[in-house]
């Protein structure tokens, strides 16, 4: 395994409480990949994804320990910027979160919270550079004040994703990001990601081990607040090293 490492989780504990969630967790992320984090329920997946921009300190009693290094800076520290921590590392849920709003204000409230408002025309073109992106532009340019809601839930994910990459991010979590959706529309969303990974560094979560061996290129498996295993996602599902990813991959639990 060779790659430039985008960030570095060290030594990371995570306390709900009393309950130790993460144990220990060790873990580089490569550079413009695709990482996936496949595990049973209650793993600690989300957990660690929402380490990453400093999510989980919106839940109250949340402790936690180690580092997490990105561009040689411990976000985990209690002096990081994390509004401009959360524009760096951008985050897309299970469900849609589109606004009852246009397409548009959908677009234009992330600029707005984050101060990112430019000229009209350079908004425009923004706009229209992240809807190509996400292949939205050709079908919505023209309805553009439709109701985001009125849209097709790939489309209302694509618009999410979209809505991210306004901000400028270099950094994508996405928790489940398909789970809401068909399985064509799953197979739309893995190709998008395939496109984005030449630009962005990924991590997904997810409970589909297809989806982890169709659209990443490494994957790390996790069991009871443990990451048990990480290597490039071919050699995860056709030669693991550890007893219990194998256990896992090939549906013995979980
Ligand atoms: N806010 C919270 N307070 C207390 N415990 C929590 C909280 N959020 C999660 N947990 C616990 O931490 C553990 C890890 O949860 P997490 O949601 O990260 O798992 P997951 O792997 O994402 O599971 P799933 O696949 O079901 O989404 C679970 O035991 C869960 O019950
Ligand atoms: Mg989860």
């Amino acid at each position: 395994m060779s790659f430039e490492t985008r960030i570095s989780i060290e030594n990371l504990n995570l306390f709900y409480g009393e309950f130790h969630a993460l144990k220990n967790v060790c873990l580089q992320v490569p550079k413009n990949n695709v990482t996936a984090l496949i595990g049973p329920s209650g793993c600690g997946k989300s957990t660690l994804l929402r380490c990453i921009n400093r999510m989980n300190d919106l839940i109250d009693g949340v402790r936690m320990e180690g580092r997490i290094v990105i561009d040689e800076q411990n976000i985990l520290t209690p002096g990081t910027d994390v509004v401009a921590l959360r524009k760096n590392v951008g985050m897309v849920f299970q469900r849609p979160n589109v606004f009852d709003q246009s397409i548009l204000n959908n677009l234009k409230f992330g600029l707005r919270i984050h101060r990112q408002m430019r000229s009209k025309n350079e908004t425009k073109d923004l706009i229209q550079k992240c809807l190509e992106d996400v292949g939205l532009w050709d079908v919505l340019k023209d309805q553009l004040r439709k109701n985001a809601r009125e849209l097709s839930l790939e489309q209302q994910q694509r618009l999410c994703i979209a809505r991210v990459l306004l901000l400028k991010p270099e950094i994508i979590l996405l928790d489940e990001p398909c789970s809401a959706l068909d399985p064509i529309a799953t197979l739309h969303i893995e190709e998008l990601l395939r496109v984005l990974r030449e630009r962005y560094t990924m991590v997904i979560v997810t409970h589909n081990m297809q989806q982890a061996a169709r659209a990443s290129d490494y994957t790390g498996f996790m069991y009871m607040g443990q990451l048990v295993e990480f290597g490039v996602t071919r050699e995860i599902f056709t030669a693991p090293r550890q007893e219990l990813t194998e256990n896992y991959i090939t549906g013995h639990f979980g």
